[in-house]
């Protein structure tokens, strides 16, 4: 593992630009006074223990916080529900007839659900799931469209203990079977298919294909997003049911939320590591309901008139903590849509901003750079005058493409907040509290109240200012991961054992003399895709099931809008032809492997991979390679004229 210092690194420190709170947004907002930072500081369970009063708890916890590194729990003896504090609790006050949901499809559908209706809804899918026999601790999977249906099913599960695994509509079939196996879900709740750019996504084909091999699954159920006479799906006799049947088979209106510990679990979300399998993040109930909600307040400035946009799909972490969780907890109204950016214009976004006068966008800089590539007319026919925060999150978001954000969606009024932070994290840890910080861009500035980030080296000492290094996190945070699950020694060794008693991010990143935090992204073997995690591994083993490919080694190169984009290397078996239609082959062999966003941008195909003794594959090198840098140190290579040999074949298929 090393931090490369990238041309852009350089580029970063020379970045002066200062965007001080405007007056008027510092005058109302909701923190206004940076002696919060000093309070956590100095008493972090005292800080978490007084935000806690804002959750409606079932029965009041003993203590804050048992710290066994690397096991934490938060709250302990309390109980409550996470599906009361989003849905239950906001029906007990005027915001009853708030929208909680304001909901548009990709062909312009569109519904508005009330926390009323979300607390009916939720009420009899938790009753659904009980009939159908899943009890608190079982695990249910969700593989679903960005439909109200997805948040409301998900709220369900919390509601009787039934932790939720979340599977991104874009996953294929093997995606599938892994995750569903992994967590041994009984139920699964699906659609018949979804909308993407005008198309279908074949959903229920894909879980008829995956629960093959899935024998823990009892029920298969199918919301009818499109409808028969869109698409006819194959219903299995007594293992399918359609959604509305499903409904209509229980009698109840009521689904008492069931009083649950602390740390119960809440959901299990798979995420790409280092090795091919992906691993299942656990998140428990009270903490990460409690770090969710308080950073979406804070950060977001959340107020009851706002009407807060994320565009993250529920699939992913961001999903989970800020359109679902966080926001929910706070009774927020918010807008979710189901499309892309571009369909059937590009300026679908701008007028859903326009239509429903959004007032507070956080969405991921890869969409931004497409934004500014498609060019600022697309903006202009709308009125985004209703905007007064920004949000971005995924991937380090480059100064230019912040201050198009500032300028041309902000119009110069807004606030631009860059959140760092992690599916494990679980909820926003390095980020500006946007009535208190003076921005940098392409800085996501501080650590949250009571969170203590530093950089280190190799050795784990702090490196001096400016200076790249690992990101560390020194103190728990109540939304912290709490495993792996099933599979706690991976836990233990993936995040604590690098730097003992620390929590190891896998991110670079440098500290300014101001003391801003500047990610530098990944330092391990996942790469970052337009925001999307994906581990080099999990590629690789997708392209060498493939009869063609003897071996593969896969990296990241830097991709103008994705950020990152994937390559791979790919030496073929003897006597195979190496290509165009091989390389189409097998981009397409990846995306039925695990999703199209991991198909592979780029494949070259070489006579050999850089090796060490030890047979490792050296991606350091293949990527010295294709950004064009100095090749690094060879020394450790069996043979190192094979990289001689790389470099012509790759410049040769480049061209
Ligand atoms: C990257 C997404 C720079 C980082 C919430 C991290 C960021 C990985 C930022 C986690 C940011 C996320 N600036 N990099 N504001 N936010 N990242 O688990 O590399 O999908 O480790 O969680 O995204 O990705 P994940």
């Amino acid at each position: 593992m090393t931090v490369q210092p990238s041309g852009a690194f350089e580029a970063l420190l020379q970045e002066e630009r200062r965007y001080p709170p405007p007056e008027e947004f510092k005058a109302q907002a909701i923190v206004r006074d940076p002696a919060v930072y000093e309070e956590a500081a100095r008493d972090l369970e005292g800080f978490w223990a007084r935000q806690a009063e804002q959750l409606d708890w079932f029965r009041r916890w003993e203590r804050v916080l048992e710290w066994d590194p690397p096991w934490a729990k938060w709250f302990v003896g309390g109980q409550l529900n996470a599906s009361y504090n989003c849905v239950d609790r906001h029906t007990q006050t005027w915001r009853r007839n708030k929208a909680a949901l304001i909901w548009e499809g990709e062909p312009g559908d569109e519904r508005v659900l009330t926390y009323q209706d979300v607390y009916r809804a939720v009420n009899r899918v938790a009753l659904a799931l009980k009939r159908s026999g899943v009890q608190k601790g079982d695990t249910v999977a969700i593989y679903l469209p960005m439909i109200p249906e997805l948040p409301i099913t998900m709220l369900a599960c919390a509601r009787i203990g039934a932790p939720h695994t979340v599977i991104f509509a874009g996953f294929s079939p093997d995606a599938i079977r892994d995750r569903i196996n992994d967590c041994q879900a009984k139920v699964v709740i699906t659609a018949d298919a979804g909308y993407r750019r005008g198309h279908l996504i074949p959903l229920k084909d894909n879980i008829d294909a995956a629960v093959k091999d899935t024998p823990s699954v009892q029920q298969v159920v199918v919301f009818p997003r499109v409808g028969s006479d869109v698409r006819r799906v194959h219903m299995q006799p007594g293992r399918d049911v359609w959604w509305g049947d499903w409904l209509d088979a229980v009698q109840e209106r009521e689904c008492p939320p069931e009083p649950l510990d602390a740390e119960h679990p809440l959901y299990i979300l798979y995420t790409s590591g280092t090795t091919g399998k992906p691993k299942g993040v656990l998140h428990t109930t009270a903490g990460y309901l409690l770090g969710t909600s308080l950073t979406h307040r804070w950060i977001f400035d959340l107020k009851d008139e706002d009407v807060y946009w994320c565009t993250a799909d529920i699939g992913w972490v961001t999903g989970h903590s800020y359109v679902v969780y966080g926001p929910m907890a706070n009774g927020a109204t918010q807008v979710i849509f189901e499309g892309t950016p571009d369909y059937p214009d590009k300026d679908r976004w701008w007028r859903i901003i326009e239509k429903y006068r959004v007032t507070i966008l956080y969405t991921a800089p890869t969409a931004i750079r497409g934004f500014m590539r498609w060019g600022v007319e697309y903006p202009r026919r709308c009125d985004l005058s209703s905007l007064r925060v920004l949000g971005t999150v995924g991937e380090p978001i480059n100064p230019e493409a912040w201050v198009w954000y500032h300028e041309h969606i902000g119009g110069g009024r807004c606030p631009v907040v860059d959140t760092w932070w992690q599916t494990e994290t679980g909820m926003i840890l390095i980020s500006p509290l946007p009535g208190l910080t003076t921005l940098k861009p392409g800085s996501a500035t501080l650590p949250f109240p009571g969170v203590e980030p530093d950089i280190v080296d190799e050795q784990g000492q702090p490196v001096p200012v400016d200076r790249g290094g690992y990101l560390i996190l020194r103190r728990p945070w109540p939304a912290m991961m709490r495993t792996i699950w099933g599979d706690p020694d991976r836990y233990v060794q993936q995040y604590w054992s690098r730097f003992p008693g620390n929590y190891f991010t896998g991110d670079g990143a440098r500290r300014d003399s101001d003391g801003y935090y500047w990610l530098l992204g990944r330092v391990d073997d996942v790469l970052n895709v337009a925001g999307h995690r994906i581990g080099t591994m999990e590629v690789e083993s997708a392209l060498v099931s493939h009869p063609a490919v003897a071996e593969a080694a896969v990296i990241g190169i830097s991709h103008e809008l994705k950020g990152q984009a994937v390559a791979a290397f790919v030496t073929p078996r003897g006597g195979m032809a190496a290509n165009e239609a091989l390389a189409q082959e097998l981009r397409e062999h990846v995306a039925q492997k695990i999703g199209a966003i991991a198909r592979p941008d780029r494949i070259f195909f070489t006579a050999e991979l850089p090796k060490t003794r030890s047979a490792k594959i050296m991606r350091r090198l293949l990527r010295d390679i294709a950004e064009g840098r100095v090749l690094g140190d060879t020394t450790t290579l069996t043979d190192p004229t094979v990289l001689a040999e790389i470099k012509k074949q790759y410049e040769e298929q480049e061209g």
